[in-house]
């Protein structure tokens, strides 16, 4: 059956009943939803799912996180993966993440977790050069560094390990030719670059605000 079925609230009201938000997850978003503006950018309950399913399917041992914000999907991460993993997770606002350490605490993954503060993009030029490698990279910051993220993404996984990318619409504006602002350019940009890489095996997942997966294949 080729067309889809329409997302109506009903029927995501079903889907939710089917597989509730676990309460530890839960109270993180609420604590974070009851700051104003700030809601939208938790992962989905149903992302957190899919990269807790991942991360116990291929018993990753080493996961890269961008964009920590207040622990969210680092918890679902750390619920879910072996006693042996290590979740790097990379963030620059240290309000944000004040709020994150309390829940891993509180839920007792918190020597799963290794808090990387300050930019990113200088986080993961470190990680390349110490030759640090990885079997899934979830990459959830700042769009308009997102080429740079997955390229250096792409030398940190492993052959046959994942690189998740949330928010792959930009909001929807990838498809709207009149959105020509640093955001979007640098999402269709991304977009382009896994399109284009030979490494690449992707799936576009239109789940949220597009959730791209990439295994990296074995023959690079
Ligand atoms: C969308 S939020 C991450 C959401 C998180 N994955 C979750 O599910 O709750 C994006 C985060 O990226 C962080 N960020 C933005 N630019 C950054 C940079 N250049 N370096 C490090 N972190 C950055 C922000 O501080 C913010 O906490």
């Amino acid at each position: 059956m080729a067309d889809r079925t329409a997302l109506t609230a009903g029927l995501l009201a079903y889907v939710d009943s089917l597989t509730p938000e676990p309460p530890a997850l839960r109270a993180v978003r609420d604590e974070t939803t009851r700051m104003p503006m700030l809601a939208r950018m938790v992962s989905s309950a149903a992302q957190a799912r899919l990269l807790a399913l991942l991360v116990a399917t291929i018993d990753a041992r080493r996961v890269l996180e961008i964009g920590t914000f207040t622990g969210y999907s680092t918890l679902a991460m750390a619920l879910s993966a072996g006693p042996d993993c290590v979740i790097t997770t990379c963030d620059s606002v240290p309000r944000w993440t004040r709020i994150a350490k309390r829940h891993w605490d509180r839920n007792g993954v918190t020597g799963k977790i290794t808090l990387r503060l300050g930019d990113a993009g200088a986080t993961l030029a470190e990680l390349v050069a110490t030759e640090a490698e990885f079997d899934l990279a979830y990459i959830d910051a700042d769009k308009a560094s997102y080429p740079t993220y997955y390229r250096r993404c792409m030398r940190l996984v492993r052959p046959g390990g994942l690189v998740l990318l949330d928010n792959t619409f930009c909001l929807g504006r990838v498809a709207d030719r009149t959105a020509t602002d640093a955001e979007t350019e640098a999402v269709r940009e991304v977009n382009r670059l896994i399109k284009a890489d030979e490494r690449a095996q992707e799936v576009v997942l239109t789940i949220g605000d597009g959730l791209t997966i990439v295994r990296r294949n074995q023959d690079f």
